[in-house]
């Protein structure tokens, strides 16, 4: 197991990775305000993981309640959200009851703002079990659920108490699943990390055969640039806007298309061709630097080309964006492969050529 800390002053949290965390109540236990939690999972995690969970957490003496809601991003909206506070409510948990995400990121980010929200704040502890989920949504605090016009536009900056990334449990994950991971890991690369991107470069087809020391230094290094850029810019004054890479027209295609149409990574992952091919324009990236973009997303299994829609759609969609400021858009680009740069500078002619309709 290797351990990292996100370094919020007294809301700092350990991030665990490994193997067999699902076993270990010695990693939870210490950060429980009382010797009570709900599990919030979904119809697809319960069967596979929620009872080994539960008897963890029992055999250390632990009240274990849980709440299983119906699986897919599709769910991620006021409804869903609601059976989290009707089982909290109905259950009479209390104040210092822990939540705990059991799950991928749509469950992580809907339990984070359940917790938030319940008696206006409980504590809560993530367990993220798919790739993208380990190596992004479950460290940072970003919490919150869809509106039909935006994703992600309801939410809280609420950290956990605690992060599991049990590598283990990708075992069970659809191949379609882990390359939504990897677009949040090629991500890194791009934004902050060359020597990391050449190194994923070099080994792909490994991560995509979870070879465990492969996914074991991927997750890590992840999770490492999350926590530092996180560290620096909690919410997201400025810095932290850079892991929005690929995002503004990611969430444009999953909101266009119908949330669970295309994965937010696989969105995210056009997003960032989409980014690389704005930035050669501008004159940052070269012709050959796009098309490294391409191919290691495609190595990862991910789509490189966006769909097709409206140029109003594109702009309906991506004006719903956390970056507008002063109804201006936003873009995450890139200087060079390793550095980002955030610019509200884009010519609509470019993204007319860029963008497909
Ligand atoms: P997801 O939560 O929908 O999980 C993907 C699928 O895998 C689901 O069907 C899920 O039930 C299933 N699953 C989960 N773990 C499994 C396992 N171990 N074995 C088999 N199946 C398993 O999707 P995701 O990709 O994990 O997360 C995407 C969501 O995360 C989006 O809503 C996105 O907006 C959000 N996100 C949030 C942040 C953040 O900072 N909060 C960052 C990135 C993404
Ligand atoms: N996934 C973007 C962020 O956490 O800021």
């Amino acid at each position: 197991m290797q351990t990292l800390t996100v370094d919020l002053g007294d809301r700092s949290y350990p991030i665990h990775i490994g193997p067999g965390l699902l076993d270990r109540a010695d990693l939870v236990v210490p950060h429980l305000a009382q010797k009570r939690v709900m599990v919030v999972t979904n119809t697809t995690v319960a069967p596979l993981y929620l009872a080994r969970l539960t008897a963890t957490l029992e055999a250390a003496g632990i009240a274990v309640a849980n709440v299983v809601l119906p699986d897919g991003e599709a769910y991620k909206n006021w409804e869903t959200l609601n059976l989290i506070f009707d089982a909290l409510l109905a259950g009479r948990a209390e104040r210092k009851t822990t939540l705990i995400a059991l799950g991928g990121g749509v469950i992580g980010d809907m339990t984070g703002f359940a917790a938030a929200c319940y008696q206006r704040g409980v504590p809560f502890v993530q367990i993220p079990t798919t790739l993208l989920s380990q190596v992004d949504s479950s460290v940072g605090g970003k919490t919150g659920i869809n509106h039909p016009l935006g994703k992600n536009m309801i939410g809280a900056f609420y950290q956990p108490r605690v992060v599991l990334a049990d590598t283990g449990t990708l075992k069970t994950l659809p191949p379609r699943e882990l390359s939504a991971g990897l677009a949040e890991v090629i991500k890194y690369g791009l934004i902050w990390d060359a020597d990391f991107l050449a190194w994923l470069d070099a080994n792909m087809a490994k991560l995509r055969a979870l070879d465990p020391a492969a996914i074991a230094h991927a997750v890590y290094r992840s999770c490492e640039i999350k926590a530092q850029v996180v560290a620096a810019d909690e919410r997201e004054g400025g810095l932290r806007a850079i892991l929005n890479l690929g995002h503004t027209f990611g969430h444009a295609i999953e909101t266009g298309m119908g949330y669970g149409t295309w994965l937010h990574g696989e969105a995210v992952a056009a997003g960032m061709v989409l980014a690389a091919a704005t930035s050669q324009r501008l004159g940052w990236l070269s012709e050959a630097d796009v098309a490294r973009t391409r191919t290691i997303v495609r190595a990862a299994g991910l789509p490189d080309a966006a769909p097709t829609l409206p140029f109003d759609t594109w702009f309906e969609y991506m004006g719903h964006d956390k970056k507008v400021e002063g109804g201006k858009l936003r873009f995450v680009l890139l200087k060079k492969l390793g550095e980002a740069v955030i610019t509200g500078d884009v010519p609509e002619a470019i993204l007319r050529e860029v963008l497909p309709r």
